[in-house]
Protein backbone atom coordinates (compact mmCIF):
# COMPACT_ATOMS: atom_id res chain seq x y z
CA UNK A 1 0.00 0.00 0.00
CA UNK A 2 1.63 3.29 -1.17
CA UNK A 3 0.95 5.11 2.47
CA UNK A 4 3.34 2.84 3.96
CA UNK A 5 5.90 4.76 2.28
CA UNK A 6 4.87 7.70 4.46
CA UNK A 7 6.19 6.17 7.83
CA UNK A 8 9.77 6.38 8.14
CA UNK A 9 9.53 3.59 10.82
CA UNK A 10 8.74 0.91 7.77
CA UNK A 11 12.39 1.92 6.27
CA UNK A 12 13.84 -0.25 9.01
CA UNK A 13 10.84 -1.82 11.43
CA UNK A 14 12.04 -4.50 13.11
CA UNK A 15 8.38 -6.40 12.97
CA UNK A 16 5.19 -6.73 12.16
CA UNK A 17 3.37 -3.79 13.76
CA UNK A 18 -0.07 -5.12 14.61
CA UNK A 19 -0.43 -2.89 17.67
CA UNK A 20 -2.35 0.13 16.41
CA UNK A 21 -5.14 0.42 18.93
CA UNK A 22 -2.55 0.95 21.19
CA UNK A 23 -0.33 3.79 19.47
CA UNK A 24 0.44 4.55 15.99
CA UNK A 25 3.12 4.78 14.17
CA UNK A 26 3.93 8.54 12.76
CA UNK A 27 4.17 9.58 9.61
CA UNK A 28 7.45 11.40 7.93
CA UNK A 29 5.02 14.98 7.74
CA UNK A 30 4.32 14.65 11.66
CA UNK A 31 7.64 13.82 12.26
CA UNK A 32 8.79 16.81 10.27
CA UNK A 33 6.11 19.18 11.66
CA UNK A 34 7.93 18.18 15.31
CA UNK A 35 10.95 19.02 14.08
CA UNK A 36 10.31 22.13 12.72
CA UNK A 37 8.21 23.24 15.71
CA UNK A 38 11.65 22.79 17.59
CA UNK A 39 13.76 24.07 15.11
CA UNK A 40 12.11 27.07 14.15
CA UNK A 41 8.06 27.67 16.23
CA UNK A 42 9.98 27.67 19.70
CA UNK A 43 8.59 30.37 22.24
CA UNK A 44 6.45 30.19 25.42
CA UNK A 45 2.94 31.09 23.51
CA UNK A 46 -0.32 33.14 25.20
CA UNK A 47 2.79 35.36 27.15
CA UNK A 48 5.51 36.75 25.00
CA UNK A 49 4.25 40.12 23.69
CA UNK A 50 7.16 40.12 20.86
CA UNK A 51 6.10 38.83 17.11
CA UNK A 52 8.02 35.68 17.23
CA UNK A 53 6.13 34.62 20.34
CA UNK A 54 2.72 35.74 18.89
CA UNK A 55 3.41 34.39 15.11
CA UNK A 56 3.95 30.95 17.02
CA UNK A 57 0.40 31.72 19.45
CA UNK A 58 -1.34 32.28 15.97
CA UNK A 59 -0.23 29.01 15.27
CA UNK A 60 -1.54 26.94 18.03
CA UNK A 61 -4.45 28.55 17.96
CA UNK A 62 -5.00 27.68 14.31
CA UNK A 63 -4.58 24.37 15.53
CA UNK A 64 -6.73 24.46 17.56
CA UNK A 65 -9.37 25.54 15.08
CA UNK A 66 -8.16 23.14 12.47
CA UNK A 67 -8.42 20.36 15.24
CA UNK A 68 -12.08 21.55 16.17
CA UNK A 69 -13.29 21.70 12.92
CA UNK A 70 -12.22 17.87 12.27
CA UNK A 71 -14.89 16.96 15.43
CA UNK A 72 -17.35 18.97 14.50
CA UNK A 73 -16.42 21.76 17.36
CA UNK A 74 -16.22 25.28 18.02
CA UNK A 75 -12.59 26.21 19.35
CA UNK A 76 -13.50 27.39 22.14
CA UNK A 77 -15.31 23.81 23.23
CA UNK A 78 -11.79 22.45 22.58
CA UNK A 79 -9.20 21.92 25.47
CA UNK A 80 -5.58 20.82 24.79
CA UNK A 81 -4.58 18.19 27.37
CA UNK A 82 -2.34 14.97 27.93
CA UNK A 83 -4.77 12.37 26.66
CA UNK A 84 -7.90 10.67 26.96
CA UNK A 85 -6.84 9.27 30.53
CA UNK A 86 -6.34 12.88 31.59
CA UNK A 87 -9.45 14.26 29.70
CA UNK A 88 -11.85 11.76 31.45
CA UNK A 89 -9.92 12.55 34.84
CA UNK A 90 -10.59 16.06 34.44
CA UNK A 91 -14.30 15.93 34.11
CA UNK A 92 -14.71 13.64 36.51
CA UNK A 93 -12.60 15.98 39.08
CA UNK A 94 -14.89 19.14 38.16
CA UNK A 95 -18.23 18.63 36.55
CA UNK A 96 -18.28 15.09 38.24
CA UNK A 97 -17.20 16.19 41.75
CA UNK A 98 -19.91 18.63 41.16
CA UNK A 99 -22.72 17.52 39.89
CA UNK A 100 -22.82 14.16 41.05
CA UNK A 101 -24.24 13.48 44.56
CA UNK A 102 -24.61 10.61 46.89
CA UNK A 103 -27.15 7.84 45.83
CA UNK A 104 -26.92 9.57 41.66
CA UNK A 105 -25.82 7.15 39.06
CA UNK A 106 -23.28 7.00 36.39
CA UNK A 107 -23.74 4.49 33.84
CA UNK A 108 -20.32 2.61 32.09
CA UNK A 109 -20.74 -0.39 30.21
CA UNK A 110 -18.58 -3.69 30.96
CA UNK A 111 -16.23 -2.95 28.28
CA UNK A 112 -14.73 0.22 29.38
CA UNK A 113 -11.15 0.62 29.28
CA UNK A 114 -9.66 1.59 32.47
CA UNK A 115 -9.45 5.14 31.59
CA UNK A 116 -13.11 5.35 31.71
CA UNK A 117 -13.67 3.40 34.75
CA UNK A 118 -11.02 4.16 37.77
CA UNK A 119 -11.87 7.83 37.44
CA UNK A 120 -15.74 7.29 37.85
CA UNK A 121 -15.06 4.55 40.82
CA UNK A 122 -12.98 7.04 42.70
CA UNK A 123 -15.75 9.65 42.13
CA UNK A 124 -18.21 6.88 43.28
CA UNK A 125 -15.81 5.84 46.29
CA UNK A 126 -15.73 9.48 47.54
CA UNK A 127 -19.22 10.96 47.50
CA UNK A 128 -21.35 7.49 47.69
CA UNK A 129 -22.86 7.96 43.86
CA UNK A 130 -23.47 4.89 41.93
CA UNK A 131 -22.05 2.99 38.99
CA UNK A 132 -24.03 0.98 36.95
CA UNK A 133 -22.81 -1.30 33.95
CA UNK A 134 -24.22 -1.65 30.95
CA UNK A 135 -24.29 -5.48 29.98
CA UNK A 136 -23.23 -7.74 26.85
CA UNK A 137 -25.68 -8.86 24.80
CA UNK A 138 -25.75 -12.60 23.48
CA UNK A 139 -24.29 -11.41 20.22
CA UNK A 140 -21.16 -10.35 22.55
CA UNK A 141 -22.33 -6.45 21.98
CA UNK A 142 -23.30 -3.99 24.78
CA UNK A 143 -26.96 -4.76 25.44
CA UNK A 144 -28.65 -1.17 24.91
CA UNK A 145 -32.30 -2.54 25.99
CA UNK A 146 -30.96 -3.09 29.15
CA UNK A 147 -28.78 0.29 29.38
CA UNK A 148 -32.51 1.86 28.48
CA UNK A 149 -34.13 -0.05 31.64
CA UNK A 150 -31.49 1.49 33.72
CA UNK A 151 -32.33 4.50 33.14
CA UNK A 152 -33.93 6.80 35.64
CA UNK A 153 -34.78 10.43 37.42
CA UNK A 154 -31.20 8.93 39.27
CA UNK A 155 -29.35 9.06 36.28
CA UNK A 156 -26.88 11.30 36.10
CA UNK A 157 -24.19 10.31 33.70
CA UNK A 158 -23.68 8.36 30.99
CA UNK A 159 -20.00 7.41 30.35
CA UNK A 160 -19.47 5.50 27.53
CA UNK A 161 -16.71 3.92 25.24
CA UNK A 162 -17.25 4.48 21.45
CA UNK A 163 -15.11 1.68 20.31
CA UNK A 164 -14.03 -1.10 22.39
CA UNK A 165 -10.32 -1.18 22.97
CA UNK A 166 -10.81 -5.23 22.88
CA UNK A 167 -14.60 -5.94 20.81
CA UNK A 168 -13.28 -3.36 18.00
CA UNK A 169 -17.14 -2.61 17.58
CA UNK A 170 -18.48 0.65 17.92
CA UNK A 171 -21.19 1.48 20.64
CA UNK A 172 -24.59 3.04 19.49
CA UNK A 173 -24.06 6.67 20.62
CA UNK A 174 -27.25 8.02 18.99
CA UNK A 175 -29.35 5.53 21.08
CA UNK A 176 -26.82 6.09 23.97
CA UNK A 177 -27.25 10.45 23.69
CA UNK A 178 -31.51 9.64 22.84
CA UNK A 179 -31.71 7.84 26.20
CA UNK A 180 -29.85 9.79 28.23
CA UNK A 181 -31.43 12.88 27.35
CA UNK A 182 -34.75 11.62 28.09
CA UNK A 183 -34.02 11.39 32.05
CA UNK A 184 -31.70 14.71 31.95
CA UNK A 185 -28.29 12.97 32.20
CA UNK A 186 -25.05 14.10 30.40
CA UNK A 187 -22.87 12.00 27.99
CA UNK A 188 -19.17 11.66 27.99
CA UNK A 189 -17.74 9.76 25.23
CA UNK A 190 -13.85 8.21 25.14
CA UNK A 191 -13.32 8.19 21.37
CA UNK A 192 -9.62 7.11 22.07
CA UNK A 193 -10.34 3.97 19.86
CA UNK A 194 -12.31 5.80 17.16
CA UNK A 195 -10.75 9.32 16.24
CA UNK A 196 -8.48 7.27 13.63
CA UNK A 197 -11.22 5.34 12.33
CA UNK A 198 -13.99 6.81 11.79
CA UNK A 199 -15.81 10.28 11.40
CA UNK A 200 -16.00 12.20 14.48
CA UNK A 201 -18.75 15.50 14.86
CA UNK A 202 -19.50 15.89 18.58
CA UNK A 203 -22.43 18.35 17.58
CA UNK A 204 -24.70 15.54 15.40
CA UNK A 205 -23.94 13.05 18.24
CA UNK A 206 -24.84 15.54 20.91
CA UNK A 207 -22.64 14.81 23.36
CA UNK A 208 -21.68 16.48 26.18
CA UNK A 209 -17.52 15.53 26.88
CA UNK A 210 -15.75 13.29 24.69
CA UNK A 211 -11.80 12.80 24.80
CA UNK A 212 -9.04 11.43 22.93
CA UNK A 213 -5.43 11.04 22.58
CA UNK A 214 -3.42 12.17 19.66
CA UNK A 215 -0.72 9.46 19.43
CA UNK A 216 -3.51 6.74 18.18
CA UNK A 217 -3.98 8.83 15.29
CA UNK A 218 -0.83 8.91 13.73
CA UNK A 219 0.54 12.43 16.63
CA UNK A 220 2.90 12.56 19.21
CA UNK A 221 2.19 11.36 21.59
CA UNK A 222 1.64 13.37 25.66
CA UNK A 223 -1.17 15.38 23.51
CA UNK A 224 -4.90 14.47 23.75
CA UNK A 225 -7.98 16.95 22.99
CA UNK A 226 -11.23 17.04 25.74
CA UNK A 227 -14.23 18.62 23.88
CA UNK A 228 -16.85 20.36 26.66
CA UNK A 229 -19.85 21.44 25.10
CA UNK A 230 -20.67 24.89 25.00
CA UNK A 231 -23.23 24.90 27.29
CA UNK A 232 -21.46 23.63 29.98
CA UNK A 233 -18.16 24.74 29.81
CA UNK A 234 -18.19 28.42 30.89
CA UNK A 235 -19.78 27.39 34.32
CA UNK A 236 -17.65 24.74 34.65
CA UNK A 237 -14.56 25.25 37.36
CA UNK A 238 -10.97 24.93 36.22
CA UNK A 239 -9.24 21.77 37.42
CA UNK A 240 -5.71 22.54 36.80
CA UNK A 241 -4.34 26.03 38.27
CA UNK A 242 -1.26 28.18 37.52
CA UNK A 243 0.13 30.17 34.92
CA UNK A 244 -1.89 31.08 31.76
CA UNK A 245 -5.21 30.32 32.93
CA UNK A 246 -6.37 33.69 35.33
CA UNK A 247 -7.67 36.95 34.19
CA UNK A 248 -6.72 38.54 37.91
CA UNK A 249 -4.81 36.92 40.98
CA UNK A 250 -7.19 37.95 43.98
CA UNK A 251 -7.03 35.96 47.56
CA UNK A 252 -10.85 35.50 48.34
CA UNK A 253 -11.60 35.14 43.79
CA UNK A 254 -9.55 34.77 40.89
CA UNK A 255 -10.70 35.60 37.96
CA UNK A 256 -10.29 32.73 35.40
CA UNK A 257 -9.72 33.66 31.59
CA UNK A 258 -12.23 32.29 29.08
CA UNK A 259 -12.75 28.78 27.86
CA UNK A 260 -10.59 27.03 26.76
CA UNK A 261 -7.48 28.92 28.45
CA UNK A 262 -8.93 28.66 31.56
CA UNK A 263 -8.21 24.39 31.02
CA UNK A 264 -4.97 24.94 29.94
CA UNK A 265 -3.28 25.87 33.01
CA UNK A 266 1.06 26.18 32.53
CA UNK A 267 3.33 26.74 29.13
CA UNK A 268 1.28 24.83 26.19
CA UNK A 269 2.56 21.53 24.35
CA UNK A 270 3.16 23.66 21.28
CA UNK A 271 5.20 21.24 19.15
CA UNK A 272 2.45 18.21 20.09
CA UNK A 273 -0.04 20.36 19.14
CA UNK A 274 1.54 21.10 15.52
CA UNK A 275 2.28 17.63 15.16
CA UNK A 276 -1.29 16.68 16.27
CA UNK A 277 -2.90 19.07 13.89
CA UNK A 278 -0.52 17.76 10.85
CA UNK A 279 -1.72 14.56 11.75
CA UNK A 280 -5.62 15.59 11.93
CA UNK A 281 -4.56 17.21 8.24
CA UNK A 282 -2.71 13.56 6.96
CA UNK A 283 -5.94 11.78 7.72
CA UNK A 284 -8.09 14.33 6.37
CA UNK A 285 -6.21 13.79 3.07
CA UNK A 286 -6.55 10.22 2.75
CA UNK A 287 -10.40 9.98 4.17
CA UNK A 288 -11.96 7.59 6.77
CA UNK A 289 -13.58 5.83 3.45
CA UNK A 290 -10.42 4.78 2.19
CA UNK A 291 -9.07 3.95 5.93
CA UNK A 292 -12.54 1.49 6.19
CA UNK A 293 -11.55 -0.07 3.30
CA UNK A 294 -8.95 -0.96 3.79
CA UNK A 295 -8.83 -2.15 7.65
CA UNK A 296 -12.43 -4.16 6.93
CA UNK A 297 -10.78 -6.18 4.23
CA UNK A 298 -7.80 -6.78 6.47
CA UNK A 299 -9.87 -7.81 9.45
CA UNK A 300 -12.26 -9.93 7.05
CA UNK A 301 -9.25 -11.53 5.42
CA UNK A 302 -7.61 -12.26 9.52
CA UNK A 303 -11.52 -13.50 10.38
CA UNK A 304 -11.62 -16.11 7.41
CA UNK A 305 -8.12 -17.58 8.72
CA UNK A 306 -8.75 -17.24 12.58
CA UNK A 307 -12.33 -18.98 12.57
CA UNK A 308 -10.91 -22.09 10.67
CA UNK A 309 -7.96 -22.52 13.63
CA UNK A 310 -8.84 -25.33 16.10
CA UNK A 311 -8.99 -24.10 19.47
CA UNK A 312 -8.94 -20.34 18.11
CA UNK A 313 -12.05 -18.09 19.71
CA UNK A 314 -12.65 -14.64 18.70
CA UNK A 315 -13.98 -12.20 20.71
CA UNK A 316 -17.09 -10.26 19.87
CA UNK A 317 -19.69 -9.90 16.97
CA UNK A 318 -17.61 -11.40 14.59
CA UNK A 319 -20.27 -10.13 11.50
CA UNK A 320 -20.13 -6.27 12.89
CA UNK A 321 -16.16 -6.61 12.97
CA UNK A 322 -16.04 -7.37 9.51
CA UNK A 323 -18.13 -4.58 8.80
CA UNK A 324 -16.55 -1.59 10.72
CA UNK A 325 -13.64 -3.03 12.48
CA UNK A 326 -10.20 -2.44 12.79
CA UNK A 327 -9.20 -5.37 15.03
CA UNK A 328 -9.74 -8.50 16.49
CA UNK A 329 -9.15 -10.18 19.62
CA UNK A 330 -8.60 -13.49 20.64
CA UNK A 331 -8.47 -16.49 22.39
CA UNK A 332 -6.09 -19.88 21.90
CA UNK A 333 -7.76 -22.90 24.03
CA UNK A 334 -5.22 -23.93 26.33
CA UNK A 335 -2.69 -21.11 25.67
CA UNK A 336 -2.36 -18.15 27.91
CA UNK A 337 -2.89 -14.86 25.56
CA UNK A 338 0.55 -13.98 27.17
CA UNK A 339 2.44 -17.28 25.57
CA UNK A 340 0.65 -16.30 22.37
CA UNK A 341 1.85 -12.69 22.30
CA UNK A 342 5.76 -14.35 22.92
CA UNK A 343 5.48 -16.71 20.38
CA UNK A 344 4.11 -14.43 17.92
CA UNK A 345 7.36 -11.97 18.83
CA UNK A 346 9.39 -14.99 18.87
CA UNK A 347 9.11 -15.57 14.77
CA UNK A 348 12.10 -14.77 12.57
CA UNK A 349 9.92 -11.75 11.47
CA UNK A 350 8.43 -10.81 14.65
CA UNK A 351 4.76 -9.89 15.28
CA UNK A 352 3.79 -7.39 17.50
CA UNK A 353 0.60 -7.71 19.37
CA UNK A 354 -1.22 -6.55 22.36
CA UNK A 355 -2.05 -9.41 24.81
CA UNK A 356 -3.51 -9.53 28.40
CA UNK A 357 -6.33 -7.84 29.88
CA UNK A 358 -5.40 -4.81 27.51
CA UNK A 359 -6.84 -2.29 30.60
CA UNK A 360 -10.30 -3.96 30.30
CA UNK A 361 -10.48 -6.23 33.02
CA UNK A 362 -13.94 -5.69 33.67
CA UNK A 363 -14.78 -7.34 30.31
CA UNK A 364 -12.36 -9.89 30.60
CA UNK A 365 -14.70 -11.13 33.69
CA UNK A 366 -17.60 -10.43 32.38
CA UNK A 367 -16.58 -13.09 29.34
CA UNK A 368 -14.98 -15.64 31.75
CA UNK A 369 -11.66 -15.32 30.65
CA UNK A 370 -8.44 -14.46 31.91
CA UNK A 371 -6.84 -12.84 28.74
CA UNK A 372 -6.69 -11.96 25.16
CA UNK A 373 -4.53 -11.43 22.22
CA UNK A 374 -5.30 -8.26 20.19
CA UNK A 375 -4.18 -7.37 16.68
CA UNK A 376 -4.82 -4.15 15.51
CA UNK A 377 -4.59 -2.58 12.06
CA UNK A 378 -3.93 0.65 10.38
CA UNK A 379 -3.52 2.30 7.24
CA UNK A 380 -0.11 1.33 6.54
CA UNK A 381 -0.79 -2.67 7.18
CA UNK A 382 -0.59 -5.44 4.29
CA UNK A 383 -2.55 -8.39 3.49
CA UNK A 384 0.94 -10.19 3.32
CA UNK A 385 1.31 -9.25 6.75
CA UNK A 386 -2.01 -10.83 7.99
CA UNK A 387 -0.96 -14.22 5.58
CA UNK A 388 2.26 -14.04 7.87
CA UNK A 389 0.53 -14.18 11.00
CA UNK A 390 -1.97 -16.45 9.59
CA UNK A 391 0.84 -18.84 9.20
CA UNK A 392 2.08 -18.66 12.34
CA UNK A 393 -0.74 -19.07 14.33
CA UNK A 394 -1.45 -22.25 12.24
CA UNK A 395 1.90 -23.31 13.22
CA UNK A 396 1.24 -22.79 16.95
CA UNK A 397 -2.22 -24.60 16.59
CA UNK A 398 -0.28 -27.40 14.78
CA UNK A 399 2.21 -27.26 17.69
CA UNK A 400 -0.23 -27.81 20.12
CA UNK A 401 -1.70 -30.80 18.73
N1 LIG B 1 -5.44 2.08 25.35
C1 LIG B 1 -4.45 1.42 24.61
C2 LIG B 1 -4.81 0.01 24.26
O1 LIG B 1 -5.92 -0.41 24.36
C3 LIG B 1 -3.12 1.51 25.24
O2 LIG B 1 -3.94 -0.73 23.88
Amino acid sequence: MLLRKDFPFFNRASCVYLDNAATTQKPRVVIDRIAQAYTHDVANIHRGIYRHAERVTDLYENARGQIADFIGADKKELIFNAGTTMGINSIAATWGSRNIKAGDEIILSVVEHHSNLIAWQQLAQRNGAIIKLIPLAADGALDLSVFESMLSGRTKLVAITYISNVLGVATDIARVVRGARRVGARVLIDAAQAVAHRAIHVRDLDVDFLAFSGHKIFGPTGIGVLYIKHELIDALDPFLFGGGMVQQFDWRAPQWLDAPRKFEAGTAPVAEVLGLAQAVDYVQQIGFERIKAHETALVGMLLDGLVVLPRVGVLGPVQQLRRQGHMVSFVVDGVHAHDVAAYLDAQELPIAVRAGQQCASLLHRAMGIHASVRVSFSIYNTAQEVAHLLDVMKKLCADLR
